[in-house]
């Protein structure tokens, strides 16, 4: 596919492409995109969606011919939409810049249908709207559903049926989850296949979206230093950390049914492990990527019981405040067992990465909010400084840290010599620290995927087979922590997490960083 760049050039090489390029203009003006966010009135759309839309707007990523429709059962007119999501759109592009006409100039592209989502009538009259909009151009139409998952299958029957295109795209974009395990996974597939074919589908893990997750495929395959040290001839341990400083705050309901492995390990950190892990693809296309990422991740063990440490947060008070229990939210069951936080050792049984711990954490309600990849390297053999030194282990060992979110870096832990007439070592970091490298704010995770959803480029969305594998390896532990009725060791409101994480961890000689 032709991808349009953001400054408004068309990247061609070939021959072919010319003419794809030629034919884009000729139809320049003959198409629309219309977005449709199903779901409209929801915290995600307000949060996440309309505001990434406003950016795509801003930075001229959006077709000429684009309109933004609003759905949902709540009564709103226009001008009650355009207000509402006013209130939500910043100039974060760059803070000085006065951008109140841009964003008057986008309202004036939004607009709002209520609907039920299991009335094909209603979507036949969004059909209508979008029609008139459209103008006779060839209409190309994405529906995001921003709803919750027991409503998906209306939706997209509905969409389908009374508000597909006709000459154009039609593509659906679908947040997680999708499904509690193997089994509702697989027939959520089933459903939506009898209305879409799969590469209509663009499932979305926003952690894919993250610059600095994309960047760790430049990172590796652009680096002639990185791509020969990654593996287990040199790499000791592999950490993913999620942690997160507050609760589940304002989302129990949802969070009760499903807990931290399917909320963030499940997804966001097994997606950064397959692209950390996978073997170099054999070009940067959707498919490639993505046969790569399944290779690992169908190659991984089945998680042990005894490598899982769970973990729920309870009340705490500090400096006279005191912050809530998991089971003090009123939609969460006061004998709720579901973890709030949770601590894995995987293994990936390849060539690459045999007895390689991969250690996953990720907690809600802890002392800080942090994303991070964590590379620790193997020892030195036959250190020279150690042996004479006597400085410890752990100094000696390298560590590469690539800091997801937030106050975005990748640096690398080195030793190195204090400066002086004596010989003593230091640990220092090659930074490469985002704010200070680069002055532009860093775009949200959702301005990338949408912008993505929109061209057809598929390489961040997660394909079917990838998610039956993503199932598979945590299905059975599920279960066994559910059937077992596994009780969760309690950690304070803040604190670090159960120290069942360290003893997992120093099971394996790991120590978190
Ligand atoms: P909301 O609970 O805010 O729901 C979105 C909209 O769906 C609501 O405004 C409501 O609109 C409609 N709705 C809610 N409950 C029902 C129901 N039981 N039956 C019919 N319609 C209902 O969800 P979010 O916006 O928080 O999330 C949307 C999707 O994105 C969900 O699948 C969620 O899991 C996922 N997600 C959300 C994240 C977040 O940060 N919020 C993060 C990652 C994923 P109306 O009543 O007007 O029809
Ligand atoms: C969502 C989870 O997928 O990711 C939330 O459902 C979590 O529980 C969120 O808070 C974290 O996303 P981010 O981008 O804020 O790190």
């Amino acid at each position: 596919p032709l991808k349009k760049l953001k400054d408004g050039l068309l990247s061609v090489t070939s021959p072919e492409e010319l003419k794809d390029a030629a034919d884009f203009d000729i139809n320049k003006d003959k198409s629309t995109v219309t977005i449709t966010v199903v779901g409209a009135s929801g915290d995600l759309a307000k949060k996440k969606i309309f505001p990434a839309l406003f950016a795509l707007y801003y930075e001229d990523c959006l077709p000429e011919h684009f309109t933004i429709f609003g759905y949902a059962r709540s009564k709103m007119t226009d001008a009650e939409l355009r207000n509402m999501v006013s209130r939500t759109l910043t100039c974060r592009i760059d803070k000085r810049e006065n951008c109140g006409e841009k964003m008057d100039q986008f309202l004036k592209r939004c607009f709002y249908h209520s609907g039920q989502y299991d009335s094909p009538d209603n979507f036949a009259e969004l059909d209508m709207k979008l029609r008139e909009h459209e103008g006779g151009r060839v209409s190309n139409r994405l529906f995001y559903l921003s709803i919750p998952p027991n409503i998906f299958i209306d939706a997209v029957r509905c969409a389908s049926l009374s508000s597909s295109s006709t000459n154009g795209w039609t593509r659906v974009i679908v947040e997680k989850p999708f499904g509690r395990d193997s089994e509702s996974s697989a027939a959520l597939t089933k459903a939506l296949k009898q209305y879409l074919e799969e590469d209509q589908i663009f499932r979305i893990d926003h952690y894919l979206g993250k610059e600095l997750v994309e960047n760790l495929s430049v990172l590796r395959f652009s680096n002639l230093i990185f791509e020969p040290l990654w593996s287990r001839q040199y790499i000791r341990n592999v950490q993913l950390i999620f942690s997160e400083d507050f609760g589940t705050e304002g989302r129990g309901g949802y969070f009760d049914n499903y807990g931290i492995i399917r909320d963030i390990m499940q997804n966001h950190l097994l997606q950064i492990l397959a692209l950390f892990a996978m073997e170099t693809p054999v070009s940067l296309d959707a498919e490639d990527i993505r046969n790569e990422k399944v290779k690992v991740l169908r190659s991984m063990r089945p998680i042990q019981l005894e490598n899982v440490v769970i973990g729920q947060y309870k009340s705490h008070t500090k400096g006279g405040v005191t912050y809530p229990a998991y089971t003090d939210d009123k939609t969460v069951p006061n004998d709720s067992l579901t973890p709030t936080f949770a601590a894995a050792a995987l293994f990936i049984d390849n060539a690459r990465w045999d007895g390689v711990p991969f250690l996953l954490k990720a907690g809600k309600a802890l002392h800080n909010k942090r994303a991070e990849i964590r590379v620790q390297f193997r020892h030195v053999p036959g250190n020279l400084y150690n042996r004479n030194i006597g400085t410890d282990l752990d100094r000696a060992t390298n560590e590469l840290v690539i800091r997801v979110q937030p106050d975005e870096a990748i640096y690398l832990k080195i030793n190195n010599k204090v400066p002086g007439l004596g010989m003593r070592l230091d640990r220092s970091n090659l930074n490469l620290h985002y704010a200070a490298r680069y002055s532009k704010e860093i775009p949200d995770a959702y301005e990338r995927l949408l912008l993505d959803a929109i061209e057809g480029e598929r390489r961040l969305f997660i394909r079917s087979d990838e998610l039956d594998a993503a199932w598979a390896l945590f299905t059975p532990v599920l279960k066994e922590l559910e059937e077992k009725k596994v009780i969760p060791e309690y950690y304070p409101y803040g604190s670090r997490g159960p120290v069942g994480s360290h003893y997992l961890a120093a099971k394996y000689n790991v120590r978190w960083g």
